[in-house]
């Protein structure tokens, strides 16, 4: 079992992470001191599966649990989901020592934690994240939200949970295909932040494809650590957490034209490979490295091209659109070696240009 702490002054909480860990998820609500009720928010795909085990670790530890089941879907991250919460909450008897533990993928986390952020003006809340995506990037950093018909995540709040319980095991129920779209962020901490992280990554492919649990508790320990240190140095997202961005004003455009051909992972896959190709152009990469980056992606089963074209206006449009873009200007992540990014400004030509590259065969 390993122990990361989120470095947040006065709020620091730990992620733990090993299989098996969400049987120490009563024992360590009530070493965190709730008492009495807790709320069990669960993606409905994620119960069928891991439900029992965290109603039975809370009633164990003496919780008088409520279990509430949310459809599994991004559809399910919307007012009517919201305010549903809001009322089981209320029907439950939440009160300001009570807990809402969230259990299932990015989806639930950020429903959930904006319904506890904003239930009695915010009550604590605790993550169990049961896909790759969640235990490596959602569960980490405190944003919560819903979204509107207008766009993705555009009402929310920073909410940092009191403790996230990553449990390996629960990963082997997720579809093969969502576990490999998990591992598109992984790589991405290590572009942005760690070479010698990119490198093991290279080295132990079989290890992570196979979900061995040495590799696993590495490579989720590794990205936690490496969200987390960025996380703590911008909290609110003023510099330095843009780097997170990494591969994703492409691939959200892509995200956006293509939604129900690509998961969110495979897109930022193809927007790490567009982004490689850029840095390249503009001579800030090598092209070994930028050849390392896409030949990683590959080996882990992840799109480094486009099969089929999505209309260029399409993706200009959603690129200008994205929320973090500033008047016009697109800001991008771009790598200058395997470990190193800077935010450089990117007119949208070039950045359509790095785009269509994702067209070509190579
Ligand atoms: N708050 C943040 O910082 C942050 C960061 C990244 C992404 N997100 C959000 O996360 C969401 C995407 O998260 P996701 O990729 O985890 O998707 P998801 O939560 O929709 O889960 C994907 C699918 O996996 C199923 N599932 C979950 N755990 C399972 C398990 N152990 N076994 C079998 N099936 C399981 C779910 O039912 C669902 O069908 C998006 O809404 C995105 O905006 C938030
Ligand atoms: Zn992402």
């Amino acid at each position: 079992m390993r122990e990361i702490v989120v470095p947040l002054a006065g709020r620091e909480y730990s992620i733990l992470i090993g299989p098996g860990a969400l049987r120490e998820l009563g024992p360590r609500l009530a070493a965190l001191g709730f008492r009495g009720r807790v709320a069990l928010v669960q993606d409905a795909g994620a119960a069928r599966h891991h439900g029992a085990a965290a109603a039975a670790s809370l009633t164990q530890a003496g919780f008088q649990t409520t279990a509430i089941d949310v459809p599994a879907g991004e559809a399910s991250k919307c007012l009517a989901q919201l305010g549903a919460l809001w009322d089981a909450f209320a029907a439950a008897g939440l009160d300001r020592r009570s807990a809402v533990v969230t259990l299932g993928g990015g989806m639930i986390g950020d429903l959930g934690g904006f319904a506890a952020a904003t239930y009695l003006r915010g009550i604590d809340f605790v993550q169990v994240p049961t896909t790759l995506l969640a235990q490596v990037d959602a569960s980490v950093g405190g944003k919560t939200a819903i979204d509107l018909p207008a766009g993705k995540n555009l009402v929310g709040a920073f909410h940092q949970p009191r403790l996230v319980i990553a449990d390996l095991a629960t990963l082997r129920t997720l579809p093969e295909r969502e576990y490999r779209a998990g591992l598109a962020e992984v790589i991405k901490y290590g572009v942005i932040a760690d070479a010698a992280f990119f490198g093991d990554l290279e080295s132990h492919r079989e290890a992570a494809l196979r979900q061995e649990i040495g590799a696993l508790t590495y490579l989720v320990g590794s990205s936690c650590e490496i969200k987390a240190q960025v996380v703590g140095e911008d909290e609110r997202e003023s510099g330095l957490r843009a780097i997170l961005n990494y591969g994703h004003t492409i691939g959200h455009a892509i995200e956006t034209v293509a939604h129900f051909r690509y998961l969110h992972g495979e897109c930022v896959s193809l927007g790490m490979v567009a982004a490689g190709r850029l840095a390249v152009t503009r001579g800030l990469l090598a092209e070994s490295h930028e050849q390392r980056i896409r030949a990683l992606l590959a080996a882990y089963g992840l799109p480094t091209a486009l099969d089929e074209p999505l209309p260029a206006e399409a993706i200009l449009e959603a690129m200008l659109h994205d929320k973090k873009t500033r008047s016009g200007e697109l800001n991008f992540v771009l790598a200058s070696h395997i470990g190193e990014v800077q935010v450089l400004p990117v007119p949208p030509e070039e950045a359509l240009a790095a785009y269509a590259t994702l067209h070509e065969p190579r």
